[in-house]
């Protein structure tokens, strides 16, 4: 039987890719471009399967041209708001995800924004480099401190949990709001809170967990944001779209909250000119699962689920 052909979009670790060519026909992409609507239309005529990250678009418009060959997408990510899946359901298109393998490294980045925030990190960093470093007092650079402070969780899945771990271990309080309260072992003690808006109150550093949904979207706007306490921190490791990017740049700019550490961005990378001139904002480029340990590993859940599929087995992560 002839091998199934997959197209890997982006460039994957070299472990990855060495296991799908073990299997599969790939079509991989050295380069690591990014690809048109009208790209992605075309390649569907010649793939069974694609392997896509969250910078390929499958929204309605996309999915009603792909082509039928196409069976499944065996997404390189957890999150999969740029697939629409009712869309994708009706055509008789798989989707799966890559859940648990990025919940760590991305909770090192959710602890790193916290900190750098808090901190002045960037200001610092920026500070240095510039050459303007010119003395040092104990008025200088004055952060505030996490450590004891309540640490709030919109969104107590995988990443949000392994995040409250970690907050732990700054002595921290854990608060949450989710649609549900989870279980006490999973909870481990952190209180729950059920509106957005009771967590906000509560919530010294609030850390975003949930995926952009109809429902989530933009749901950090000027109203909730309003609820912060003094000298709170905001964090964002999800998706952009979760924060309303015109009420937050007005909020930072009247310092409450005091601080923010954004990972992701409505419209990356073009993201919101204001968040340029903010000193009070610690921004990465979307890093939160970039670690060479959790690359592989979502590498090889996403193949776990496209041999689970060619085996006609059930994909551990399927999604529709
Ligand atoms: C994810 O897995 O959703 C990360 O944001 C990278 O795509």
């Amino acid at each position: 039987m002839s091998k199934p052909t997959v197209w890997i979009t982006r460039k994957l670790t070299e472990a990855t890719l060495e296991r799908a060519r073990s299997r599969y026909e790939v079509i991989d992409n050295p380069s690591d471009g990014t690809f048109t609507v009208d790209e992605i239309v075309e390649m569907s005529r010649k793939v069974d399967a694609i392997l896509p990250c969250h910078s390929e678009i499958f929204n309605a418009d996309v999915v009603a041209r792909l082509d039928p060959r196409l069976k499944i997408i065996a997404n390189h990510s957890v999150g999969v708001d740029h697939c629409n899946l009712p869309a994708l359901k009706e055509r008789g298109i798989v989707v799966t995800n890559t859940p648990d393998v990025l919940s760590d490294a991305t909770a090192e980045i959710a602890i790193l924004l916290m900190l750098g925030a808090a901190r002045r990190a960037g200001e610092g960093e920026r500070l240095i480099r510039s050459g303007n470093w010119k003395d040092w007092s104990p008025a200088f650079m004055v952060g505030v401190q996490t450590t004891g402070k309540r640490f709030g969780v919109l969104g107590m899945g995988r990443v949000g949990q392994a995040t409250a771990r970690k907050a732990r271990g700054f002595g921290m309080e854990i608060h949450y709001h989710n649609r549900r309260p989870v279980a006490d072992e999973i909870a481990e003690g952190a209180v729950y809170h059920d509106s957005v808006e009771g967590l906000l109150r509560h919530s010294d550093v609030l850390s975003i967990h949930c995926p952009a949904t109809e429902s989530t979207r933009g749901i950090i706007n000027a109203a909730t944001l309003a609820h912060l306490p003094d000298n709170a921190i905001l964090v964002n490791t999800a998706r952009g779209a979760i924060v309303n990017d015109d009420d937050l740049i007005a909020a930072l700019k009247a310092g409450k909250p005091w601080a923010a550490g954004l990972d992701v961005f409505n419209d990356e990378p073009a993201i919101h000119p204001g968040y340029m001139a903010l000193d009070n904002v610690f921004m990465l480029p979307h890093i939160g699962s970039a670690t060479r340990e959790t690359r592989d590993a979502m590498g090889a859940r996403a193949l776990d689920n496209l041999d689970a599929f060619f085996d006609g087995r059930e994909p551990v992560d399927r999604l529709v």
